[in-house]
Parts: C-alpha cells; structure tokens; sequence
C-alpha cells in the first residue's frame, strides 16, 4: 500500500494481519485512514508483536475516536476506566457468540484486544463476519430480517447457559448482572460507513419484538446459525503482544473456554458508537 504496510488476509471471508507497522510509534492521519479501510475491508486486524503497554493500547484505540469506560457493570484495571481486563483467572470467559455490550443504546463501534498472557494452547478468539452471514441467507429471510427489531440484554437467560465453572465465574456473573440493561435495535444493521447490511443479533439478543418466546428463538438460531458457519469466522491464535482491533458494527466474536486453569490475560478497549441504525434508517 502506499502507506507501506502489507496486508495479509488470513481467512477467506474476515481477518488479516498488518505486517509492518509499530503501533507505539506516532501513527499520522494518512497510516490511520489506510488502517481503518482495512478495517471495513477485513473487519477484524491483526498486528503481531506490538508489545504495546496500556498507555500505549489507550493512544491507539483513540485514534479512530472516543473510547468508552471499560464495561458498563464490571471494573476496569485499576486507575485505567477504559482497559477492562478480560482475566480468566477472574471468571471473565467470553465464550458465547457476542458483540460488545450490544445491550446499551450506543454500543461500541470497534474493540481492541490486547494479548498479555496466553495459554500454551487454547483460549483462541473466534471473530465472524455478519455481512457474510445476512448475504447468506436465502432472499425471503433476508427480507423477513431486514423489517425485525430485537432486545438484547444483559440480563439474559442464564437457565440457557452452562453453570459458571468456578466461584469467581459466578462472582462475575452476579456483577455483570448488577444493573440491567435493555435495549432494542435493528435485526440488520447498516454499516454507517459502507452501507452494508450485517445480521446484528449475538448473545445478548434475547427476543424479537412483537414475537413471543419459542418463535423468537427459533428465528435467532437460525440467523446466528449463519453468522457461525465456519465461512464467516476466522480464528485467532494468540502469541503475547499481539493486538487484534476489529469492527464490531459488522462482526460477532467468542472466546472458547478450553484452556482450563491456565492463565489468560487480555486488556480490552473499545471505541464509541452510534445508535444502529436498520434499513429503514
Ligand atoms: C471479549 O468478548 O471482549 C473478550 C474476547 C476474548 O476473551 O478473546
């Protein structure tokens, strides 16, 4: 590119690696225009190595706007109110189909992750593309999508849900829970800044308005069944360093839980958003 990184896609439908840029540097206007067109073009960009520090993470993350404070219910590292550390020691396994806290009005529009500990094996990041998913689907359910609102909340039915493994998951769980939101938003969701249409459901979408309860879950497993086809999703295998950035206006992402006791720590930041808007605005 002009700007003299090289992209390097690394699943057929999302993600890429940038190779080439140091992140702690002084990043100019024209390297973060070109970073964030790679962002609508891949949605989720990995950069390898970076051994950035929270200052470092926090200056990074605003370069593509407002960062909001680190979760609405659980704390952020300690003196830092943007980074929230996603600690498994701490019972902080994302290991559901979500995007960002999609349960308040503005969620945010991007996510950093940041890799400070990761297991030998496992404790991957799995980030699918939603555009891919609603081009999927057949005409009628396209259209059928296109006129739905959902709630999605955080207070989710947790009956659904495995128990959580340890007494800090529970802990974590009650916290999360600690103020309920609920919100309601498009089903398809326009890009604002390339106008595709992406299914925005995941985890915290918990019914369809104006649908009662089993046909509500029966139509958002069979739209999140295409947001999860292995064709849509690319899987992100961690080395210490590493700083994944990915757009979550247009994708859906899931931590397995497979890696046990052993320690994984990343640190979240996340950008601010818009309200979502639907295909009617
Ligand atoms: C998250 O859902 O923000 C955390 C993802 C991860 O732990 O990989």
């Amino acid at each position: 590119t002009g700007t003299g990184f090289d992209i390097r896609r690394i699943g057929g439908r999302i993600g890429a690696e940038i190779v080439g840029v140091d992140l702690s540097a002084d990043l100019d206007s024209a390297l973060v225009t070109e970073i964030n067109s790679a962002l609508l073009d891949h949605k989720a960009l990995v950069f390898r190595n970076q051994e950035l520090d929270e200052a470092g993470q926090l200056r990074f993350a605003s370069l593509f706007g407002e960062l909001t404070t680190a979760h609405p219910t659980v704390p952020s590292v300690e003196g830092r109110p943007e980074i929230l550390p996603v600690d498994g020691d701490e019972g902080i396994r994302a290991n559901h189909w979500h995007t960002d806290v999609t349960f308040v009005r503005t969620p945010p529009k991007a996510s950093t992750l940041r890799s400070i500990v990761v297991p030998p094996y496992g404790g991957n990041t799995l980030i699918a593309n939603t555009a891919a998913a609603y081009r999927d689907l057949p005409e009628p359910l396209r259209e059928l999508a296109d006129k739905l609102w959902a709630v999605h909340t955080n207070d989710y039915d947790y009956a659904d849900r495995a128990a959580p493994k340890s007494e800090k998951a529970a802990e974590h769980r009650k916290r999360f829970v600690s103020r309920k939101y609920r919100t309601a938003h498009p089903v398809v969701r326009v890009h604002p800044e390339t106008g595709e249409r992406g299914l925005f459901i995941g985890g915290f979408a918990q019914s369809i308005v104006g649908l009662g309860p089993s046909d509500s879950r029966d139509l958002l497993r069979l739209f999140q069944s295409y947001v999860t086809r292995p064709e849509n999703i690319v899987r992100v295998v961690w080395t210490p360093g590493d700083l994944v950035l990915f757009d979550n206006r247009i994708t859906q992402h899931y931590a397995p839980d497979d890696y046990g006791d052993l320690p994984r720590l990343l640190h979240r930041v996340t950008v601010a958003g818009d309200v979502p808007a639907g295909v009617d605005g």
